[in-house]
């Protein structure tokens, strides 16, 4: 390991933005010293179900295409924004895997012009039997009819519908005639935990979205999506944490130039023919475990409940669709407050405050999240006072905040139960939780009790809250605000909000005297879990660290082996419940989706855990996780009462953007991860939650120096920027090696630079819904080539990165969308214009250390200098970086706040234009910015100039031209906008 980077980096700009720590007090099985005994490990097995084979890779399965009957439509009425019809089952109920309900109500909406509501329920809807579920709108926000009149006539999107031979229907684009989604020949099934229903999918089609799920952008033709919120440390291809069924459906056509005909162009491998996409979406608006199955000509959606809830959404472009899908579904993002976008240090394992001050004296400036490190033995709202003292940390958040550095400490859902044997080990936090109804329970109506860090939990009560008006939400804001009266936190990281218990069903319930427990598993770190794991090619670039390291593991696998149980010596026997007519099984419903972690009740409260008011886990399963961003956003509107609250969650839902950003996960110090980490960040704009970033450097495994120099450049250019590591793996800060250190330098110049861009952007998403890391297939959507693109971005609509990705790499291969159709590209770094052609995937020296990154032509981006933290940075004068087009013209914007209050007193918008040489700035708003603008450069300046202007006074001095790179670069502005850079407009001309 090289030396460390010395820490006095002038422009290592950081704003730790948050520190986070873990206790490790539980640290051994036998060994607890802050225990009054020895603490008992629950068993493994504790965390063991029954097996069961999923369906998808069950042949002997009953298919309920063969076995049931579909349905017929009657009774077709018009109404003023579509038709309503009845559905009746076609034949015998097959009852294939719960039971088939007779009768259904279909309702077809034109809703606004670009979105149609198709919605299949029980005609009983309201009437006592309670075997199947309709989401509640207070749950999950409902898209409605749009005030406008005259929709139906303007719609883009037709249904049609038949009942040859049973009941189907077709979504069909009206300007195209192509046909977005169709049901002919596939039958409805719609049972009490069992719906189906499928669409034809034209050849070679490209979906996006379906999360949450570690895969390539493009979702491909064979891939089965499952969603069930899962606490599983970011396994590839299988369900993880949330549940996002949303897809971006984007198709390409040849156009022929004389008729105007568009032919359908599903191979299309040409970057510069005359093609055109048109992309639609379409959101199924249903919370229960689910399946979707994309096949090579189909897609099919099973579900275990609910109904069907369908949106789709026209588009034609990317753009039009996100923006509408947010706006009408699930609500714009939450803006952000300034200081978020800068660097977040993190850790499991910063063990004290001691700790921590050194990881912050060595950053100097960084945000610091906390992990659990700083709990009492694991328990929310309560600070181990021994390593995190209330006093202590007092002096070390004012310093902190002193600095312009926040904190952000970890809370997990789960909330520990005391002991009742032992008088010493209260928990008040529990007590007026309980008092308040706060906590699921079980099908008795005792309390359902599982397992998480702290040992036996219970599980607060969102649903019970919400529907049922039981005390969750005023008792976690009650204790928020009392424990920031302690600990002054700047935001909170929600964590376990599947919601994970380390065993199945209410294990607790008969054993609290054993509290506090240690999970049936090894921490990291702990005998037999020793982290020997490296990134890919650690054995080329550090052949004897990685030998020590396999014999070290090697020598654990025979130990594990030496003590396991034997495997089974029977065949195992799979479980498949049969379906009781009017019985909804729902621990082992009849059909077994493929979640990551078996039967549902795995690592995962119960699907028979019961909310106040009477409902089931069951159908709620998938909201935990943006119900506990739901109450801690509104926790932390009361802890800061008119500030933008802060959160990063783990398990989200549609919706959660409105409320929290979030992190990737647990995922793995590998190269593979930092790739997927792209794909994750793009599927997360088209989910709305565009504050997004993943554990740079990796979280499980340890990491190493050539890993950890690329990752952090890359991350450096999504929204969340943090760096997160678990406990035990070798450290990863960035100044641990000096290579690594230089190039986070560089990288972090450049995003402090551009804050005022990015915060702009952001502002943009959360005001409109347009997304801030992109797909080159959205900003460039008549390129067919880009279709799978996801080593290379957009961020935002001006820069374009292209990242190395691979390890031992010094270039990478990159192609620069529409140039040869007038886009022209700059280098970030020499300020010229990149040679390329059309569709040409050109090798870029890229050596560690250096992040390819890119400014499109037509682009005015704002800057300010970096300085040591985001408020610093702030505070520095102004500059701006024209980036001319073909045509010898830009534009861009500027947004500027206070940065961190919910409803502003006064804002400015900027906007910035270029053409003929002269570059425009005229604002409008009334918050006042008086800090000068220091410089401006033009880049793409094609011939000499001899005189530069600002409001008609020429410069004398302070700038320069370069004929070679083009540039134009313009300092010493600051006097003549000493009143500041926009309290006027003004006008800069060249010539
Ligand atoms: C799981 C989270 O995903 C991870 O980020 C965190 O470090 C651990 N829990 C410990 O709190």
């Amino acid at each position: 390991m090289a030396g460390r980077a010395a820490l006095a980096l002038g422009a290592f700009c950081v704003s730790i933005a948050s520190v986070c720590a873990q206790s490790s007090t539980s640290s051994s099985a036998t060994d607890s010293t802050t225990s009054y005994r020895a603490i008992f490990t629950v068993p493994a097995e504790a965390d063991a179900s029954v097996p069961l084979i999923p369906n998808i890779y069950d042949s002997n399965a009953t298919n309920a295409q063969d076995a049931c009957p579909g349905y017929t439509a009657s009774n077709v009425q018009r109404t003023a924004y579509g038709l309503t019809a009845s559905l009746s089952l076609a034949g015998p109920a097959c009852n294939a895997y719960g039971t088939d309900i007779d009768s259904l109500n279909l309702t077809v909406e034109y809703q606004s012009e670009d979105r149609l509501h198709v919605e299949i329920v029980p005609t009983y809807v309201g009437e006592s039997n309670s075997s199947w579920y309709i989401l509640p709108d207070a749950l999950v926000q409902k898209p409605t009819i749009d005030a406008d009149a005259n929709i139906t006539l303007d719609s883009d999107l037709n249904f049609v519908w038949s009942n040859d031979p049973t009941f189907s229907f077709q979504i069909i684009r009206q300007s195209t005639g192509d046909v977005l989604f169709d049901t002919t020949g596939a039958k409805l099934v719609f049972e009490n935990q069992f719906i189906e229903f499928s669409s034809a999918l034209p050849e070679n089609y490209n979906l996006y979205g379906l999360g949450e799920v570690i895969h390539g952008l493009r979702m491909g033709n064979n891939l089965t999506r499952t969603f069930w919120a899962a606490d599983v440390g970011d396994p590839i291809d299988y369900n993880i944490y949330g549940d996002h069924s949303f897809y971006l459906d984007t198709r390409y056509y040849e156009k022929n130039e004389t008729t105007g005909n568009l032919t359908y162009a599903p191979n299309a491998t040409d970057a510069t023919g005359s093609y055109v996409s048109y992309s639609h979406g379409v959101y199924m608006r249903n919370s229960h475990g689910q399946e979707v199955l994309m096949r090579p000509s189909n897609i099919t959606w099973r579900t275990l409940g609910g109904s069907i809830d369908l949106y789709f959404y026209a588009g034609p472009t990317q753009d039009k669709v996100t923006k509408a899908y947010q706006n009408s579904a699930i609500g714009l993002p939450a803006m952000q407050q300034y200081f978020t976008f800068g660097y977040h240090q993190c850790r499991w394992g910063y063990s004290n405050w001691t700790v921590v001050q050194q990881v912050v004296d060595e950053f100097k400036n960084f945000g610091i999240p906390t992990d659990i490190d700083y709990m009492n033995q694991y328990r929310d709202f309560d600070n181990d006072q021994g390593r995190f003292g209330y006093v202590e940390g007092a002096q070390f958040l004012s310093q902190l905040h002193q600095n312009g550095q926040h904190y952000i400490p970890i809370v997990d859902s789960a909330i520990y139960v005391p002991n009742p044997e032992n008088a010493s080990d209260a928990y008040p936090i529990f007590n007026r939780g309980n008092d308040s109804d706060a906590f699921m329970l079980n099908p008795d109506g005792s309390l359902y009790i599982g397992e998480v860090w702290p040992g036996y939990t219970v599980f607060p009560d969102w649903i019970g809250a919400v529907l049922n008006g039981t005390g969750a939400f005023d008792w976690w804001s009650n204790e928020m605000v009392t424990w920031h009266q302690n600990v002054s936190f700047d935001g909170i990281w929600i964590d376990m909000s599947e919601v994970s218990s380390f065993c199945v069903g209410s294990c607790g319930s008969n054993n609290l005297t054993l509290n506090p427990v240690h999970p049936g598993f090894g921490l990291p770190g702990e005998p037999g879990n020793v982290i020997y794991g490296y990134p890919e090619g650690f054995n080329v670039t550090n052949a004897t660290e990685y030998a020590s390291a396999q014999a070290g593991s090697s020598s654990q696998a025979s130990a594990a082996s030496a003590t396991a149980a034997p495997p089974p010596t029977t065949s195992t026997t799979y479980l498949r419940t049969t379906p009781t007519p009017g019985v909804r099984a729902i621990e082992y419903p009849p059909y077994v989706i493929n979640n990551v972690q078996g039967a549902l009740d795995v690592h995962a409260v119960s699907p028979n855990a019961t909310h106040h008011g009477g409902t089931q886990e069951y159908d709620y399963h998938n909201l935990f996780g943006t119900q506990i961003l739901n109450a801690t956003y509104h926790a932390l509107l009361n802890v800061f009462p008119g500030k933008r609250p802060f959160i990063i969650g783990r398990s989200t839902f549609a919706g959660s953007g409105k409320w929290s950003g979030h992190w990737g996960g647990d995922n793995t110090s590998l190269w593979a991860y930092m790739y997927f980490s792209i794909s994750q960040a793009l599927s997360f704009s088209l989910f709305g939650i565009p504050m997004f970033g993943v554990d740079t450097c990796g979280f499980n495994g340890n990491t190493d120096e050539e890993l950890c120099n690329r990752w952090m450049q890359l991350s450096a250019f999504f929204p969340f920027y943090r760096n997160h590591n678990t406990l035990s793996a070798i450290s990863q800060e960035p100044y641990r090696w000096a290579s690594v250190a230089e190039a986070t330098k560089t990288a972090m110049n450049i995003r402090y630079s551009l804050l005022p861009y990015i915060y702009t952007t952001f502002y943009l998403a959360h005001s409109t819904g347009s997304t801030v890391m992109r797909a080159l297939s959205w900003e460039f959507p008549n390129d067919p080539t880009l279709a799978a693109v996801d080593t290379q971005f957009m961020f935002g609509d001006s820069l374009m990165i292209t990242p190395v990705l691979a390890q031992g790499a010094t270039s990478v291969g990159g192609v620069f969308p529409g140039v040869g159709s007038g886009e022209i590209w700059y280098d970030w770094y020499s300020q010229t214009a990149v040679s390329a052609g059309p569709g040409e995937n050109i090798t870029i020296d890229a050596p560690l250390g250096h992040i390819p990154v890119y400014v499109r032509g037509g682009s005015v981006l704002p800057t300010q200098e970096p300085g040591y933290t985001t408020r610093d940075s702030r505070a520095n004068p102004w500059g701006l970086i024209a980036a001319t087009n073909m045509e010898g013209s830009a534009s861009g914007q500027l947004y500027i706040d206070d940065g961190e209050s919910v409803v502003q007193n006064a804002t400015l918008w900027v906007e910035f234009s270029l053409t003929n040489s002269a570059l425009y700035a005229s604002a409008r708003g009334l918050y006042n910015d008086t800090k000068p603008l220091a410089n401006i450069t033009i880049l793409g300046v094609p011939s000499n100039v001899t005189s530069v202007t600002l409001n008609g006074a020429t410069l004398s001095s302070g700038w320069t031209y370069n004929s070679t790179s083009k540039v134009l670069d313009i300092k010493g502005l600051t006097n003549s906008t000493s009143a500041g850079a926009w309290v006027s407009d003004w006008v800069l001309k060249w010539m």
